[in-house]
């Protein structure tokens, strides 16, 4: 049975990149689950869907033909609704706003659940998000929580949207983290929060490839074992 690997922590804190990298180091699928929070989240805001409209989202997320492609050359995956590529749509100031609201639907929560525990089920697998060791899947070989200061993952983001030649205000920035991760730690099901045995490892003062050599030691030391 192959392995999976749960990470889970706050926004900006560098899941997604450290994820893809760790995939491709140890040849296993990777699978960003914010994505199809966000991916639901752009269709109702396209279709002019009220995100407040718990029943409509629903309808929508049942409907919904979801496919997410292993990352390409460039670290990149790909996310399909419907057959259509939206990968550049999904990470955009509106569905920032948004996505919080979506993910606090029970049922659609339910529904995501459902398909990440069956991609994950044949293991060798990453899954990245925010109640991956806790909710869904407790059971999971490896669990990070990775995190970092709001300071340092505000700036992170900035740069990111900065590089991209997208023009922001760092405040604003730190404000909109603030306010989604808190949403995303009070919210009543499935809540950000630390699973008692995931491996808590601050990034505030580390470099990506140490951040990638620290979850690397961890797995390693447990095959040694
Ligand atoms: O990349 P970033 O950390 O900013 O966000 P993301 O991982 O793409 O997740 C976007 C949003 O989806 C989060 O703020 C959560 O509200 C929601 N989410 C969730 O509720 N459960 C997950 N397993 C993953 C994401």
């Amino acid at each position: 049975m192959g392995k999976v690997i749960a990470i889970d922590g706050p926004a900006g804190a560098g899941k997604s990149t450290i994820s893809r990298l760790l995939a491709r180091k140890l040849g296993y699928r990777y699978l960003d689950t914010g994505a199809m929070y966000r991916a639901i989240t752009y269709l109702a805001l396209e279709q002019g869907i009220d995100i407040h409209d718990t029943e409509e989202i629903v309808q929508l997320s049942r409907n919904i033909d979801l496919n997410i492609t292993p990352p390409d050359e460039n670290n990149v995956s790909h996310v399909f609704i419907n057959g259509r590529d939206v990968t550049d749509r999904l990470r955009t100031k509106e569905v920032d706003l948004n996505v919080s609201t979506v993910a606090k639907n029970r049922a659609v929560r339910e529904l995501m659940t459902e398909m990440q525990r069956n991609i994950a089920r044949s293991g060798n697998i990453i899954l990245d998000g925010r109640d991956i060791g806790t909710r869904v899947l407790p059971d999971a070989d490896f669990k990070f929580f990775i995190t970092a200061s709001l300071e340092e993952r505000a700036r992170r983001r900035w740069k990111e949207l900065k590089d991209k030649g997208l023009e922001v205000s760092l405040a604003e920035i730190e404000k909109e983290i603030a306010e989604r991760d808190l949403e995303d730690s009070t919210r009543e099901i499935a809540p950000l929060v630390k699973a008692e045995d995931a491996i808590l490892i601050d990034t505030s003062h580390l470099s990506i490839p140490e951040v990638l050599d620290k979850l690397l030691s961890y797995i390693k030391d447990e095959e040694n074992d």
